[in-house]
Parts: structure tokens; C-alpha cells; sequence
């Protein structure tokens, strides 16, 4: 490599915005020896840099990239760009009422942080090399104690493998049982990821209407009895977070039990349930073994840690195992260790606990600023749980311009309608509250749109919105 190609480099990470002003660059012996080339090679394209005002040296504090330096934005022209454009919607927008985020000011980071620490300096070199590809052991303890005690299943911890969440659990358990024409019916309404993996992996994907009850079970016998895979999120449906009533519950079992069908359970957010009635998972019920139940930490801890598991029906363990090694790698051992830590040492049913409460405050709070700053525009069918609320549209189906709108002043909500596959659909805004702190917050963020939502439906003072 010659000199030019060096400079070229350089000038092109400047421009693109990757190399930032102020920043550092590597001294000259140093990446002499990294790109393999002659100290001259490098000094010469560092001097061009100089002399060009793209890099400064600063003698014994090394060479910087100029901080004094003026580009045009680029990369942030790009990036405004991106955000306006009508994108679908992405498991990483940024914005309030995200869907689906815990809590971030209510977890016990310094807990966390001090397990963290701990288990970090105490890994010990024979752990260091390969993780278990089904889990690490004590975490697949730990997860099967919590589930038999807090979701009413009766597992082994060799039942559990863990993954790295919803969409790797249904890539394995296709992977592993399917055939590929397979018939896979999924909710509808049903998660958009979901829906969007499906159709890639699942050529035969068939939709079922949900209702007050959840998934609508006479429709599947009527029209898809001969599916082989039925998805369903029966403790919270996902978006219209009702529960799957105990006759269809058993209705689905049966289903599945006469025509050896599978029944995967995405049990994402059961831990938070409000009412005195508990609602125990589906697969509590599972006499015969048809389901297979899945679950993640995402929604208890935190999405970023990737950290979600699947119970194997107890014939099928020997099926997974053997394909798991041929496709899985196992998840880094560090943070497995450190959340078996976190369960075993009753942290995370204390925070389940708090959490539990805590929700249903902020459910609440949200709830009563909507209704104040919007309170003809929306209507609601309260259920028992869940982190996320539906605000149907009352008399109109203009849900997806409201979200784009809403989302542009970083509400990062998700119209209704886009949830559904076929007709009819319904209206309305998928809202996260989670990390509402209070009415009056929620209030604030809510003014942000409230004219141009008013502007919207033209309708001046007709939604009885606020003007204050
Ligand atoms: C319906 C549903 N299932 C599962 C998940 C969990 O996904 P993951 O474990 O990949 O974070 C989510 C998260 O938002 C969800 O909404």
C-alpha cells in the first residue's frame, strides 16, 4: 500500500463523518506496523493530511484529526433523511412511548453493576473457551424454578435452551420441527416482527382473527385445522393485549393434541398481569405437550442483553440438542452468569415485584394525560396487563398518518392497523408507557402534537383538545 491510498483513506473516514474532529489517530510507527508498510509511507500521507488542515500534530499528545476543522454535514443530512422518511417501523426507533421497554429508571443498575463486576473477575480460564450451546447450566436452573413457581410450568432445566430472543427462538423451533411447507398460522392483529420474519421463513403463513378473547380458535378448526404450527401470545395479545379466555385455551390444546400440531407460546410480558387474577401461561395447561413455550428477558431486564429461552416439549429435547450443535454457538457466558446471579440472589423477583406496581401507576398516568389532552379523539378497552397501550381511534382510520406525524416529534408510538394482515383491521396508536414518570410529563410530551394532531383531522376544537 502506497502513500495516496493511506491519505485516501483518511480523507474519505474525515468527510463521511467516521473520523470526528479532535480525534486521534494513530501514531505513525504504530500504523506502520499495523498496515505493514514503511514508517516513510506513512509519514508522508500523515504530512499531506497536515498540510491539507485535516490533521493537526500536537508533538508529545500524538496527531489529531483537526478540531478547528468545518465540514458540511453530511452524515447528518443522511441521518434527517432517514428519520423523515416514511420507514416501517424498526425494533431500534429512537423516541418516547417506545413500545416494549422496561422501566430504564426504575432497574437496579448498581446491583447489576456490582454482580457484574464480581462474576467478571472470577471467570476462570476453562470458561473462557466455548459456551454451552443449549445455556449455561445455573441459568437454565434458574430459569426453570422461576418459571414452574411464577408460570405455573412443571419443566426440567434440560428442557430450556437459551437464545438470544423471540425471533432466534422461532428460527430454531422451525428449524427443528418444521417441514419446509409446513402450514404456521399467527395472530391477526400480531407482532409486526413476527409477521415480517414469518413471511421470510414460513411460506405457508396463514393469518387468524383475534377478538375479546384472543385468538379466534373456531376460526382456525374452520379454516386451517391442518396447520402445523399455531404462534399466539395468549397471557397479553400482541397489540391488543387481552388474554386468551380458558375455553379457548383448552380448545387450542385439544386442536393441537388431535392433529399433532404445535402451539408456540410467546409468553413476552406475562410477568406483568394487574389484576388479582393471576393468569397462568398456556402451557401450564399443556397435559399433552403440544406447546412449546418461549419467553425473554428483554421486557424484565433489558432488551439490549439479548437473553431469551424456549421450553422443548420433553420428546422433542433430543431433536433440539442435535440440531442446536449444528446451528447454534451458545450465547456469551458473561451475561448468562451474571443474570443466574442476579435470579439466584432474589434480585429479579424483587424488581418483578416493584415493577408490577410501578406499572400500573404509570399505565395509569399515561392513560389520564391522553384522556385530557385528547378526550374525544380516543377510546380505550382496558386489559388486565401488559406494557403497552392500545388508544383506538374513535371515528377515524387515519392511524398511520398519526403515528408518522407523532413519530417525527419522537413519539415513537405504532398505528393499529399496520399490525393486521387482512380485514377488517382496526384503528389506532400502539403506546408504550413504561417510562412515563408522571401525568404531568406525559402531558408535556403529548402538547408536542397536540395542534398538529388537532390540524390533522381538521376539526379545530372538535376532538376538544387543549389549545393551552
Ligand atoms: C410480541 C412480542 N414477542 C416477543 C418479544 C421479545 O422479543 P426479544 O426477546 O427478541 O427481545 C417482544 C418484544 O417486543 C414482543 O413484543
Amino acid at each position: 500500500m502506497g502513500y495516496k491510498e493511506i491519505y485516501r483513506r483518511y480523507r474519505q473516514q474525515i468527510l463521511d463523518g467516521r473520523l470526528k474532529p479532535g480525534e486521534r489517530v494513530p501514531a505513525i510507527r504504530v500504523l506502520a506496523s499495523e498496515l505493514q508498510v514503511a514508517r516513510k509511507t506513512v509519514e508522508a500521507a500523515y504530512e499531506i493530511l497536515t498540510g491539507e488542515g485535516y490533521f493537526v500534530s500536537q508533538g508529545a499528545k500524538g496527531t489529531h484529526v483537526n478540531p478547528d476543522l468545518q465540514l458540511p454535514s453530511v452524515a447528518s443530512v443522511a441521518t434527517s433523511e432517514l428519520i423523515l422518511a416514511p420507514s416501517p417501523p424498526s425494533s431500534e426507533s429512537k423516541g418516547e412511548l417506545r413500545l416494549g421497554i422496561p422501566a430504564l429508571d426504575a432497574f437496579p443498575h448498581k446491583k447489576w453493576l456490582l454482580l457484574a463486576g464480581k462474576i467478571a473477575r472470577s471467570l476462570r480460564p476453562e470458561e473462557m473457551v466455548v459456551p454451552p450451546v443449549m445455556g449455561y447450566q445455573p441459568l437454565r436452573e434458574a430459569i426453570a424454578n422461576y418459571l414452574n413457581i411464577s408460570r405455573g410450568l412443571n419443566c426440567k432445566p434440560g428442557q430450556i435452551f437459551i437464545t438470544n430472543g423471540y425471533r432466534a427462538n422461532l428460527q430454531l423451533i422451525l428449524s427443528v420441527l418444521a417441514q419446509p411447507n409446513d402450514k404456521v398460522v399467527f395472530e391477526d392483529p400480531g407482532y409486526f416482527l413476527g409477521q415480517r420474519l414469518l413471511k421470510h421463513i414460513a411460506p405457508s403463513l396463514h393469518y387468524v382473527p383475534v377478538d375479546q378473547q384472543g385468538m379466534d380458535i373456531d376460526y382456525l378448526q374452520r379454516n386451517h385445522a391442518d396447520a402445523r404450527f399455531a404462534i399466539v401470545t395468549p397471557t397479553h395479545q400482541s397489540p391488543l393485549a387481552v388474554s386468551l379466555s380458558l375455553p379457548r385455551k383448552h380448545q387450542l390444546l385439544e386442536w393441537a393434541q388431535q392433529n399433532n400440531s404445535w402451539v408456540i407460546e410467546d409468553d413476552y410480558d406475562g410477568e406483568f398481569h394487574y389484576t388479582r387474577k393471576v393468569t397462568p401461561a398456556l402451557k401450564s395447561l399443556d397435559i399433552h405437550e403440544r406447546v412449546i413455550y418461549t419467553g425473554t428477558f428483554s421486557k424484565t431486564i433489558m432488551p439490549a442483553m439479548r437473553i431469551g429461552y424456549l421450553v422443548m416439549p420433553l420428546a422433542t429435547v433430543g431433536r433440539f440438542s442435535e440440531l442446536g450443535q449444528i446451528l447454534e454457538t451458545g450465547l456469551p457466558l458473561l451475561p448468562q452468569k451474571i443474570l443466574a446471579q442476579f435470579i439466584n440472589e432474589g434480585h429479579f423477583y424483587r424488581h418483578l415485584k416493584k415493577m408490577r406496581i410501578l406499572y400500573q401507576q404509570r399505565r395509569r398516568m399515561m392513560l389520564d394525560a391522553i384522556q385530557f389532552m385528547f378526550p374525544d379523539l380516543f377510546e380505550f378497552e382496558l386489559t388486565g396487563g401488559g406494557m403497552h397501550i392500545v388508544a383506538f381511534l374513535k371515528c377515524d382510520r387515519q392511524d398511520t398518518a398519526l403515528a408518522e406525524l407523532w413519530r417525527k416529534h419522537e413519539l415513537c408510538v405504532l398505528p393499529l392497523s399496520g399490525w393486521y394482515a387482512q380485514q377488517p383491521k382496526r384503528y389506532g396508536l400502539v403506546i408504550g408507557y413504561t417510562n412515563i414518570q408522571s401525568v404531568e410529563q406525559a402531558q408535556a410530551i403529548l402538547q408536542r402534537v397536540a395542534e398538529k394532531t388537532r390540524c390533522l383531522f381538521s376539526d379545530p376544537g372538535g376532538m376538544g383538545i387543549p389549545t393551552q
